[in-house]
């Protein structure tokens, strides 16, 4: 896979995705989204894939934002479609069928923050800043932001970030539930891919029913995300890796998954 923005690096089950345009801090243009939404497409059809890290390029940002220089002129109608093709990578991360880790490596403001609050966990450096600052532009947040920040961190804490344009510290995210954990900057992508390992050694379908369960069950009310989750949980027991892992527990011995 060779893309203008975005460099790949595949190794023992973890596709590392990086955006690289880091003299804009990783700004998302309709480039940008395109080669992330072509990037995500094929990977997520990749056997040889079990967990996915996003992250920027440099030190100083993971995405600064969607890209205010290409948006300025953009009509209604053309604002309104790259909001569009934003929001279909937003589900499309949002709907991979493995987990996607956010390895947030400074900056992550408006299209960035969104583009991470799409990730399923968020590891922030201990630079990152988050924020929705759209407002200061006079645009509210168009990649997902109003609805998946609320969900995050809650209607009143999203309010107050979304109105006022304030960043918050790597430290304050983690206290908000934004960020999962924080690690010192040199520490990040060794922490992504420790988590990473970690959630590759696990049974694969397991862990895509476990997403299912969580994503879908939260837009359910409680008694049909209750009777999903069960379903899923039975359609475990049509895999071999669920013989698999209690054999293996029974024998105490470590468990071979192989996502059959
Ligand atoms: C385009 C950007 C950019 C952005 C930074 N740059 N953010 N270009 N779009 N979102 C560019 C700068 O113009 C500059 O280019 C270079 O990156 C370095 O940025 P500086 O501003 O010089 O760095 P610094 O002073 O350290 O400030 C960092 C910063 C600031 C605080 C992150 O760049 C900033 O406020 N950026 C905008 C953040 C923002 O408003 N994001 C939300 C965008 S709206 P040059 O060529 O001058 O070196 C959005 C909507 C999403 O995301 C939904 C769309 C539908």
């Amino acid at each position: 896979m060779n893309f203008t923005n975005l460099l790949i690096d595949v190794a023992d089950g973890v596709a590392l995705v990086t955006i690289n345009r880091p003299a804009a801090l990783n700004a998302l243009n309709i480039d940008v989204l395109k080669d992330l939404t072509d990037a995500f497409s094929s990977l997520q059809k990749n056997d040889s894939v079990a967990c996915v890290i996003l992250t920027g390029s440099g030190a100083k940002a993971f995405v600064a934002g969607a890209d205010i220089a290409a948006m300025q002129p953009l009509n209604a109608v053309e604002a309104a479609h790259f909001a569009r093709l934003g929001h279909a990578l937003m589900s499309l991360i949002e709907s991979c069928p493995k987990p996607v880790i956010a390895a947030v490596n400074g900056f992550a403001l408006g299209g960035g923050c969104e583009l991470a609050m799409a990730c399923d966990m968020r590891i922030a450096a201990e630079n990152a800043r988050f924020g929705q600052p759209e407002v200061n532009l006079g645009v509210i947040p168009g990649f997902g932001g109003t609805l998946r920040l609320s969900r995050l961190i809650g209607k009143g804490r999203a309010k107050e970030l979304i109105f006022t344009g304030d960043m918050v510290s790597a430290q304050e995210a983690f206290r908000i539930g934004l960020a999962n954990k924080v690690v010192a900057s040199e520490d990040l992508l060794a922490e992504a891919h420790s988590m990473a390992a970690k959630i590759a050694a696990k049974g694969p379908v397991a862990v895509r029913f476990a997403k299912e369960a969580i994503d879908s069950g939260l837009e359910m009310d409680l008694d049909r995300a209750g009777r999903f989750e069960a379903d899923l949980f039975g359609l475990c027991f049509a895999t071999e890796d669920q013989k698999e892992g209690m054999q293996a527990f029974l024998d105490k011995r470590q468990a071979k998954f192989t996502g059959r």
